[in-house]
């Protein structure tokens, strides 16, 4: 055991570079009060630079202009790769658990370091430049993380499409992107399916005319789609040089963005910068999960989403462990996939989101007591709130109560985690179902309808976050209007992040979910009206409404409401072509779960839709409607309650 003092922070470095503090309260109050010294104290510390920063940062949450680190100059990619490549070239740096079990495959960090210097001199080769876009449409492969930090090599920005969109989403993303390159894959494989990546590449890019070429890397080499922007990656990388010299970067030149949705209009690409971004993600991976030299560190989110980006790739790498890419599904080839992975791969921390454990709490325990998971020592969960059954479940049968189980709360535009129960001293309370505790330099705020701090605890109301943190997003690209819209001023001053949440009477976060029109699909973002304009665009929509729903498994699922316009009956082709439209227009995630046909919505006299009725409906929770009497034509209810679908 280590003595308590030894304790505190979980990083020993922090003891000795913040002497002053002796406990995490202490620690986290000066990391609040003494934003810059501490953010300056661990920049300097934690990342190479090749120019120290002058300033540590100069931000303004009124206008929503945030830089970090200014002055300095440095490269991700040497902090993710070099720095452990001189170390020591044969440490494992990822293992890729890919979709057939015991097929694993590992690179070290000096063959990824090849890797990346040969994509990277491949992307310059065609005309890449610092500042370029590249699209990544790829599932978790080496070749996908190596082309994620070739864009940082060259300073490219990368936008990795999750590769589960459809084509008409990837192109729209490219678009808004100017993409210049597509790098993708000729297939994928998951649970055993093939998914035709190259094919979709393909259709989208024929709507995309910034793309000058397509990197096609070979995962199954079956025979797919060709088109003449086709470049064999593979064949590529063997022609180019290992070396490539890494770019030399401000702090806040960009590094990647990432669309996610919104309540309005299409999704918006958030984007993230070098610096801030890469020391916020690194430090929360190593203090959140505990995860130090010599771990395997075990993130089985896809590189598409944010979980990915920070937890797969940059924060693990950034720290020089060994982290798992995950190619597969809980369920694939049976529903102890994740647990015989755990034991072969001897996994320290895995990190998951509740859908995954409310999935697999429904096929029993013995799919996971078969296996050694003696292995584990942080079990972390991400993407929505995490229901008491789900953490207990996790905590005792998965953990056997001997791990630290940590739930996770962040966003795509926080950068990494920024509320949970770790850091803290190690020992102390962990309640299920929550992520209790606010990282170093995070402050949040409950804020009441009318705009005001709610300053005591007991407490329910919109999260806030009220000082600036390096990982933060600086802005939606092209759209720094929409970013201040969306983020800053609903609460003017403050960062709203969209969710809702309770302060304890012992001053602990829970979250009680998005207070806007995102629905949350086993962890995945959804806007409802990117729903409603896909399911629009079929000939015999008059209208929608999208709602989510209690859901036992995704947690949120979707319900439409949709009117057809006149001369249109509701057939038994109806549900399959509207599924298929908008399966066509987003990606098989976006399906609705309960699609019924009615002849109006609860709208209000000046024609707005009352989606809380809808929602009500959706739940069957009927008793409790509320006022309804400020509708156009409230008999509208009646009719949505006789023909309220069952829940699937
Ligand atoms: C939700 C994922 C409750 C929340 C990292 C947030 C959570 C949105 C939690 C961000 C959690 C994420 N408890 N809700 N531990 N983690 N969420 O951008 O609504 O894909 O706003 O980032 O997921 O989703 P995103």
């Amino acid at each position: 055991m280590d003595s308590p003092t030894a304790s505190v922070f979980s990083l020993p470095e922090l003891r000795d570079i913040f002497p002053g503090c002796t406990s995490y309260e202490e620690l986290y109050n000066f990391s609040i009060n003494e934003t810059d010294v501490f953010w300056g104290t661990l920049a300097r510390l934690r990342l190479r630079w090749s120019r120290n920063f002058e300033r540590v940062s100069d931000c303004d949450m009124e206008t929503g202009l945030f830089r970090w680190f200014i002055g300095g100059q440095l490269n991700v990619s040497v902090n993710c790769v070099d720095r452990h490549k001189e170390k020591d070239a044969n440490k494992v740096a990822l293992i890729w658990e890919k979709d057939e079990p015991g097929q694993e495959e590992r690179v070290t960090y000096g063959e990824l370091y090849t890797m990346m210097n040969q994509i990277a001199n491949v992307l310059k080769s065609h005309g890449v430049l610092k500042g370029d876009r590249v699209a990544i449409y790829m599932p978790a492969c080496p070749l996908a993380v190596a082309s994620m930090l070739a864009c940082a090599r060259i300073g490219a920005v990368h936008s990795v499409v999750f590769a589960g969109f459809s084509a008409e989403a990837l192109a729209s993303r490219i678009i808004d992107a100017e993409a210049k390159v597509v790098i993708t894959a000729d297939q994928g494989v998951r649970g055993g399916k093939l998914i035709e990546l190259k094919k979709t590449v393909v259709t989208a890019v024929a709507n995309c005319p910034s793309v000058t070429a397509i990197l096609v890397a070979k995962r199954t080499g079956n025979p797919v789609v060709s088109s003449q922007l086709d470049v064999d990656l593979d064949e590529a990388m063997i022609k180019e040089s290992g070396e490539c010299e890494p770019a030399v970067l401000d702090s806040e030149d960009l590094l990647f963005m990432l669309y996610t949705s919104g309540s309005t209009g299409n999704p918006k690409g958030v984007a993230h910068s070098q610096a801030g971004y890469l020391l916020y993600a690194s430090l929360t991976h190593k203090l959140v999960f505990d995860c130090n030299e010599g771990d395997i560190f075990g993130c089985v989110a896809d590189i598409g989403w944010i979980t990915g980006h920070s937890y797969v790739v940059y924060g693990p790498l950034a720290n020089g462990v060994t982290t798992l890419l995950f190619e597969s599904t809980p369920t694939y080839p049976d529903p102890g996939r994740y647990w015989e992975t755990v034991q072969r791969l001897k996994v320290n921390q895995f990190y998951t989101a509740p859908t995954a454990i409310r999935l697999l709490i429904k096929h029993g325990d013995e799919h996971v007591e078969k296996y050694d998971l003696s292995s584990l020592r942080t079990l972390g969960s991400v993407g929505e709130p995490i229901n008491v059954e789900a953490w207990d479940w996790y905590n005792k049968v998965v953990g056997k109560e001997k791990c630290v189980v940590v739930d996770t709360w962040w966003q795509t535009e926080t950068g990494g985690i920024c509320i949970s129960p770790r850091p803290s001293a190690p020992g102390s309370e962990i309640r299920p179902g929550m992520p209790m505790r606010p990282m170093y330099g995070i402050s949040p705020a409950i804020l009441s309808e009318k705009g005001e701090e709610l300053h005591n605890n007991d407490v329910t109301g919109a999260l806030c976050l009220k000082k600036p943190w390096p990982g933060m997003a600086r802005t939606i690209y092209g759209a720094h209007g929409r970013f201040l819209e969306t983020y800053y001023r609903p609460f003017r001053g403050l960062y709203f992040t969209g969710d809702g949440a309770i302060r304890h009477s012992d001053g602990y976060y829970q979250i009680t979910g998005r207070m806007d029109d995102v629905i949350n699909v086993s962890g995945h973002r959804l806007g409802t009206a990117e729903v409603e304009n896909a399911l629009g665009q079929h000939p015999s929509v008059a209208e929608s409404a999208v709602v989510g729903y209690p859901h036992d498994i995704k947690g949120e699922g979707i319900y439409a409401y949709v009117i057809l316009k006149d001369g249109f009956v509701a057939d038994t082709k109806t549900e399959s072509e509207l599924k298929g439209i908008v399966r066509q227009k987003i990606a098989a995630y976006a399906l609705p779960d309960v699609i019924q046909i009615c002849t109006g919505l609860p709208k209000t006299r000046s024609g707005k839709i009352m989606r809380r009725i809808l929602r009500k409906v959706a739940a069957d929770q009927t008793e409790d409607l509320g006022d309804i009497s400020t509708l156009a034509d409230p008999s509208v209810v009646e009719d949505l309650i006789a023909h309220h679908r069952t829940l699937i």
